[in-house]
């Protein structure tokens, strides 16, 4: 069953809404207004408590056996690789602001960012002014994550990056854009040493480096080569909060035949990417480095019901935190 909903985002979901509605909640349903036909934006900031997977691995199988029918060519997985920058460019483009809503739920999921910025609130004045925590955002897109928090933090700065030149004018054109407190700047952060010369780093190493949904969108091939540069660019004690994706989330299962670029790893219609990670991954991937220790690190499920829109999906994600030593 499709809704309007869910065609208007299938580019970001694949094909087939898993889509029911039977328990419905009252609280979820009276937020469906507020979704402007962005479903992977409204699954995500709308879900709520944990979710079963109702999928058997039977079927899991059966899924994954069709999407490696017919999978990606090697020519085309080159070339959606070289026009990474210019496929989310386009994304901006078409969808300008619209499509991921703002993530309000980030303080409380990250909840150190918070509690470090309450600890220097008990400093003195001028301590204040002098020392702000400051954040690193790699692949900020148009600020969802960036603007919420520095609309309750005061004493935090932001310094966000996205390699999207559209991304980049989005943010600096938000009214909230205020060079005192936020400096967004453009960055490929799969680029060697993408880091050393910037400007906000040279000057300071950021308290917290936040990925939100950003090395899903990376070939895997490419993720150790990130984590060098965010060694380069954090201090001992630069915490990494991570979310993203995780494994067998419906977005992955909604796939069809002739978007599979390998195990994992998917193509959308727009030429965006998505890879669908395990927190043992991730945490392998922090702490083999041997600069980032494991704090936590775990899969997060969450249920969105929506009555009115037909829609009664799990979402899973994994959620993690690093600290550099
Ligand atoms: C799914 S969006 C998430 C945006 C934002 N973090 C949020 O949660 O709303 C992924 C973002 O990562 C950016 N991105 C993808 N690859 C990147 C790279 N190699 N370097 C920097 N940004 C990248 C894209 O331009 C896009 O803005």
């Amino acid at each position: 069953m499709e809704s309007n909903l869910v065609n208007s985002t299938e580019e970001h979901l694949g094909t087939n809404a898993i889509a029911g509605s039977d328990s419905a909640d009252k609280k979820e349903s009276s937020t469906a207004c507020d979704t402007s036909g962005d479903l992977e934006s409204y699954l995500d900031s709308n879900t709520t408590g944990v979710s079963g997977l109702t999928i058997s691995q039977e079927e899991i199988d059966e899924i994954l056996k069709k999407q490696d029918s017919r999978k990606v060519s090697a020519f085309e997985a080159g070339k959606l690789d070289r026009d990474a920058k210019k496929n989310w460019d386009i994304f901006y483009k078409r969808n300008e602001t619209r499509f991921f809503k703002d993530r309000h739920w980030t303080l409380r999921e990250f909840e150190e960012i918070l509690s470090r910025s309450s600890d220097n609130k008990e400093e003195t004045e001028n301590d204040k002014c002098d020392s702000p925590i400051v954040l690193l955002e790699i692949g900020c897109g148009v600020g969802n994550f960036a603007f919420p928090i520095l609309e309750v933090l005061g004493n935090l700065k932001v310094w966000a990056c996205d390699f999207s030149p559209r991304a980049i004018d989005l943010v600096k054109s938000n009214p909230a854009y205020d060079e005192e407190r936020i400096r967004a700047f453009v960055c490929d952060i799969t680029e060697g040493s993408c880091f050393s010369s910037n400007e906000f780093l040279v000057e300071r190493k950021p308290d917290f480096i936040s990925l939100i949904f950003v090395l899903s969108a990376i070939s895997p091939e490419k993720f150790e080569g990130v984590v060098k540069n965010l060694i380069d660019a954090s201090k001992s004690g630069t915490v990494i909060c991570f979310r993203d994706y995780g494994r067998y989330d419906m977005a992955q299962l909604r796939f069809k035949g002739g978007k599979k670029i390998k195990d994992n790893f998917y193509a959308r219609r727009d030429g965006t990417r998505a890879y669908y990670f395990t927190p043992e991954e991730v945490s392998d991937l922090f702490t083999a480095s041997g600069h980032f220790k494991l704090i936590n690190c775990d899969y997060v499920h969450r249920r969105t019901v929506n009555l009115k829109e037909q829609v009664d999906v799990g979402r899973i994600f994994v959620q993690g935190k690093f600290i550099r030593v």
